[in-house]
Order: structure tokens, then C-alpha cells, then sequence
């Protein structure tokens, strides 16, 4: 396993400097399956006001953007955001810099908020008071975490070593992932989300005040 240390230090690279590299690396190492698997999620996103967390470079505000009347993108690198930017124009969506552990939006915004491949901070208690903070009630959080290749089985572990790179101890034996993405206003559970060479691991947890 990557060095705490040392992981933090690559990806704060590759979200600043190596921004330009993002979109061409997740195409190599999830072999063209990560889209597949941001848009299984599809399905389940809820209501008319969607916050995608941690955008990125944004590749999946477009496929949010369909039928939904409010897409909002934040990430807290400018750099991503940049080239988040020409997708968001296209299709008026709102990019916002901001930290995900203090969401600049008032209580009860959004119906959904859905976070895809997003990085550790999402394992943070304090960042999912914030999404149950800004969801309505009855809104819905979504996470796509990853995903496994059944058809293509000899490409799995690359994707195991690059999920370990990123959630660290985390993935490591024992994780109970409820107990790091469940939270008492956020109860969730796992879905799998079936895709073309596989299926898609996804959270999925609703507001209980509804
Ligand atoms: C692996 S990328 C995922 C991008 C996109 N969601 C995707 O599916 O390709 C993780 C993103 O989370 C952002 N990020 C990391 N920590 C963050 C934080 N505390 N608040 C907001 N964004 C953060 C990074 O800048 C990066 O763009």
C-alpha cells in the first residue's frame, strides 16, 4: 500500500499540476469503463436540484444534466474546475470552488447529491453532516466507489490497486464500508449497478427526516 503520506502528495499532484492527465488516466486504468459506470447511477438520481461532489473535470455533469433543472459541480481544485469548464457551459451547469467539508449552500438544497470516484474525503464524518446538511429531506446521496469487471476479469487488478492507492486503509480487510459511509441522518446500503463488462459499486443512502 501507497505511504498515507506519499498518496496525498501524488493525488494533490495530479489535481493541480497533473489536471491535464485526469481524464486520459481514468480512460487506462478503469479501460473505458469508468463513464459506465458514473451513468449506472442514473437511475437513481432523485428530484430536479443535483449537486455533483468532487466534479473533477466534470465528465459526468452532462449526463445530469439531462431532464434535471439545477446541476452544480464543486470541487476544491481550481485546476479540475478549469477543465470542468467549456462541459459545464454546455450545458448550464454551476461550478462552485469550495471544500466539501464546508458546503457554501444553505440547508435543504438539493434533492440529490452524488459523488463518483471521490477522493477521501467522503470517508470524513464532517463532510456527510455537510450532504445531509444541504440534502432536502428525502434527498438521496449517492456514491459510485468503484466497480468490477466480470467480462474482463484480467483487468481487475490494476483497478484493486488503484482503489487501495486512493482509500488506503480503507479497502483493507476488515473495512466495514457502512460504518465509514453511514452516518444516523444517512443510513445507506451497497447496490450493484450492472454495466456493460461488469457492475458498479454503489452507495446509496437517503435522508431520513422525510
Ligand atoms: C478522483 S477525482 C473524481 C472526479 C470525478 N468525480 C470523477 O468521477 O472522475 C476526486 C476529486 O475530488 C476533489 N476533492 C478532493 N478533496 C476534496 C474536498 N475536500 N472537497 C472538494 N473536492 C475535493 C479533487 O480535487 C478531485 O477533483
Amino acid at each position: 500500500m501507497i505511504p498515507r503520506k506519499l498518496r496525498q502528495r501524488l493525488f494533490a499532484w495530479l489535481y493541480t499540476g497533473g489536471a491535464w492527465l485526469y481524464d486520459p488516466l481514468t480512460i487506462l486504468l478503469f479501460a473505458g469503463q469508468w463513464r459506465e459506470w458514473q451513468r449506472s447511477v442514473l437511475p437513481l438520481v432523485h428530484g430536479e436540484r443535483i449537486l455533483d461532489l468532487g466534479c473533477g473535470t466534470g465528465q459526468f455533469l452532462p449526463d445530469l444534466a439531462t431532464c434535471r433543472t439545477v446541476v452544480v459541480g464543486l470541487d476544491r481544485s481550481t485546476a479540475m474546475l478549469r477543465r470542468a469548464r467549456s462541459r459545464a457551459a454546455n450545458i448550464g451547469a454551476h461550478l462552485v470552488c469550495a471544500d466539501a467539508r464546508a458546503l457554501p449552500f444553505r440547508e435543504g438544497t438539493f434533492t440529490t447529491v452524488v459523488s463518483t470516484f471521490p477522493a477521501e474525503f467522503i470517508l470524513e464524518q464532517r463532510v456527510r453532516d455537510e450532504i445531509a446538511r444541504v440534502l432536502a429531506p428525502g434527498g438521496r446521496f449517492l456514491v459510485v466507489i468503484g466497480g468490477t469487471f466480470e467480462r474482463h476479469a484480467w483487468w481487475q487488478w490494476p483497478l484493486v490497486l488503484v482503489l487501495r492507492a486512493f482509500y488506503g486503509h480503507a479497502l483493507s480487510p476488515g473495512w466495514q464500508p457502512e460504518v465509514s459511509l453511514s452516518s444516523d441522518r444517512l443510513p445507506g446500503y451497497w447496490q450493484r449497478r450492472p454495466s456493460h463488462s461488469g457492475y458498479a459499486s454503489v452507495w446509496v443512502a437517503e435522508r431520513e427526516d422525510a
